[in-house]
């Protein structure tokens, strides 16, 4: 068990504009990448749903910065889980518009992939499996999103 996985949803404060969104991910890729921490962003301008993971201590550190942001609140962890083999390891904080319907259904789905792996015999939790596809492009047009451009910054 050498990363730490984390996963949590929030309502921005306000509507963020692009150049808002922008900046946020700047200074976030940033710190990230100091930290080793890695991973992906998703919006639909009523929520965030952010997946983290990387070093323990690292996610810790950007969970400190995150958490401390007067930009959302309702912070909720779904979930946070130490994890095997990274997922995102390519991901300098992605950002991604996402419909609210995968939102929706990422905040109620099952992440821990230990229960997952017990239960169901499948390597990922039903919530990563999403996430990733999700990610990956492979459900963008079944979730209702058009080709278009949902790589935001
Ligand atoms: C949705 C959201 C995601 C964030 N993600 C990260 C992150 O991945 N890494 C990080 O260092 N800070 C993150 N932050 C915190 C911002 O980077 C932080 O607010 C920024 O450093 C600017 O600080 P300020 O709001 O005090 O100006 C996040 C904040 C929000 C609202």
């Amino acid at each position: 068990m050498n990363w730490l996985a984390l996963a949590y949803s929030s309502v921005p404060t306000r509507p963020m504009s692009a150049t808002d969104l922008g900046n946020l991910l700047l200074q976030a890729r940033m710190f990230n990448a100091s930290q080793g921490v890695s991973g992906v962003l998703l919006y639909d301008s009523e929520r965030f749903l952010q997946y983290l993971e990387g070093p323990p201590d690292g996610v810790q550190r950007v969970w400190d910065r995150v958490s401390a942001s007067p930009r959302h609140r309702e912070l909720h962890v779904l979930w946070r889980e130490p994890i095997d083999t990274r997922l995102f390891a390519d991901w300098q904080m992605g950002c991604l518009e996402a419909p609210a319907s995968l939102l929706q259904r990422l905040a109620n789905e099952q992440w821990r992939i230990a229960q997952a792996v017990a239960e169901r015999r499948q390597p990922l939790s039903p919530a990563l499996a999403l996430l990733r596809q999700f990610a990956s492009g492979d459900q963008r047009e079944a979730l209702g999103k058009n080709s278009g451009s949902p790589l935001i910054l």
